[in-house]
């Protein structure tokens, strides 16, 4: 388990599992209308328990991982393998909670993210994102991608080349 400091007390990183699956579900049920178009470009998932069940499954083309505060899953960053796609691909996603934001969780939960993924064999990340995201393209920024972004009308194509931990 990796910790990591914040501002608002240590956060540590894991793998997400089935037991987790309640705890996910809640993270994402707590999202208002905002941020649920952020994040699916429209509303919640009708079936958020199988979302967070999907979510939950860590195998050879899925993976979560969950910031916690003590027992609290305050983030969650997930990827996906994309079929048949050279070099092998994930797209990724990330969630904070509202009130935990802005202390550097979504930044580093997307660092340990890449290292997964690397890990289980992916050569590129692609993501998603709203022009209107301005949070989630600023964690991008951070990360030093803004030159990987390419613009389709009001969304934003993300596609990075992954090198392992540096
Ligand atoms: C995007 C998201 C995951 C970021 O999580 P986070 O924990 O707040 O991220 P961090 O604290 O690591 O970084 C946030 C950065 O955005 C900046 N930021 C926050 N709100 C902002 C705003 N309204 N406008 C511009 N920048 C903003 C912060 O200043 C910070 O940048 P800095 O570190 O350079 O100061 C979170 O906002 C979220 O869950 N949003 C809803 C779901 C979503 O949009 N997911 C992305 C789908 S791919």
């Amino acid at each position: 388990m990796a910790a990591t400091g914040s501002g608002i007390g240590t956060t540590t990183l894991r793998c997400l599992g089935a037991p987790d699956a309640v705890a996910v579900q809640r993270l994402h049920e707590h999202l208002d209308q905002h941020d649920s178009y952020m994040r699916w470009f429209g509303p919640q998932p009708k079936q958020l328990t199988t979302f967070s069940d999907q979510l939950c499954e860590c195998n050879d083309r899925r993976c979560a991982l969950g910031a916690f505060i003590g027992e609290e899953l305050v983030g969650v960053g997930s990827y996906v393998a994309l079929e048949r796609v050279s070099p092998p691909t994930v797209e990724f996603a990330l969630v904070v909670a509202q009130g935990d934001r802005l202390h550097g969780i979504g930044t580093s939960i997307l660092k340990r993210l890449e290292d997964e993924a690397y890990l289980h064999g992916a050569r590129r990340m692609v993501a998603e994102i709203l022009g209107a995201n301005a949070p989630m393209l600023q964690v991008i920024r951070d990360r030093g991608w803004a030159h990987s972004l390419r613009r389709d009308g009001s969304t934003l194509h993300l596609e990075v080349k992954l090198h392992g931990a540096e």
